[in-house]
């Protein structure tokens, strides 16, 4: 495959009748990870939902692995390899750690035991109540639950939000390890101190559309791009 392995093109999303994207353009190296940076309500968690086919675009293409999936069903896109842990982190109060783990697991997708491998901390609690999971541990899980599914492309909404700092430090440790493992990730994150240090390229996002695109050592130095990111 030549070019990218996820690219945007020109992508419009509404909601009735606000005009939520506005041509926003991006694209996913294999191997690489971009964050989408932008001040709340700049269309980060829509763009990633239109990508995901939670939204359906108005106009714009996308392909994934250079075939076009705008306008396809969610599951269909899962299928093809992408996963998308959304803001909301989806665990079940009443079902297992393990349970979640097998639960939407695929064929070619991470096993048990990898998961558990990878992140001991999840075999450990592998017995506990979705319920009875901090903040931290239910992150970890949604994240190692999408890796079940076998994702070429990952898609994370604000995985840190809301966690404490060391809590933190452990899901970027989780990034890092699965970006070694050659798992391409698209990050929204308001953690900029993080977004900088651990992407390849930065696409900011401002009011529905690229303001500024580059890397995250040219990102520190362009004012004009920060006036984007100040509340
Ligand atoms: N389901 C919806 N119906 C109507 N408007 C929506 C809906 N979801 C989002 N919006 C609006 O669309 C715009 C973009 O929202 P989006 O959630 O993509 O922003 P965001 O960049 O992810 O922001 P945040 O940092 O707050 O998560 C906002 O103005 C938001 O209020
Ligand atoms: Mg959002």
């Amino acid at each position: 495959m030549t070019g990218p392995l996820l690219a945007v093109e020109g992508l419009h999303a509404h909601y009735g009748p606000s005009h939520v994207l506005q041509g926003v353009d991006l694209a996913v190296p294999a191997g690489g990870v971009v964050a989408l940076l932008g001040r709340n309500g700049a269309g980060k968690s829509t763009t990633l939902k239109a990508i995901m086919g939670v939204v359906r675009p108005s106009q714009g293409r996308i392909a994934f692995a250079g075939r076009p999936i705008a306008g396809e069903a969610t599951d269909r896109v899962a299928r093809r390899g992408i996963a998308w842990v959304p803001e909301t982190r989806a665990i079940f109060p009443s079902l297992s750690v393990e349970e979640h783990l097998t639960l939407a697991a695929r064929r070619g997708g991470w096993t048990l035991e990898r998961v558990y491998d990878r992140f001991p901390r999840l075999r450990e609690r592998r017995r506990a109540g979705g319920a009875t999971l901090s903040g931290g541990e239910q992150q970890m899980l949604t994240i190692a639950r999408a890796m079940t599914t076998g994702p070429s492309l990952l898609l994370l909404d604000e995985p840190t939000e809301g966690l404490a700092p060391l809590v933190v430090a452990e899901i970027e440790d989780m990034l890092r390890a699965l970006k070694a493992d050659g798992t391409t990730l698209l990050l929204v994150e308001q953690n900029l101190a993080f977004a900088l240090a651990f992407a390849d390229h930065v696409v900011l996002l401002g009011k529905g559309r690229v303001r500024w695109t580059g890397t995250p050592a040219a990102f520190r130095d362009a004012a004009e791009a920060r006036t984007w990111l100040a509340v």
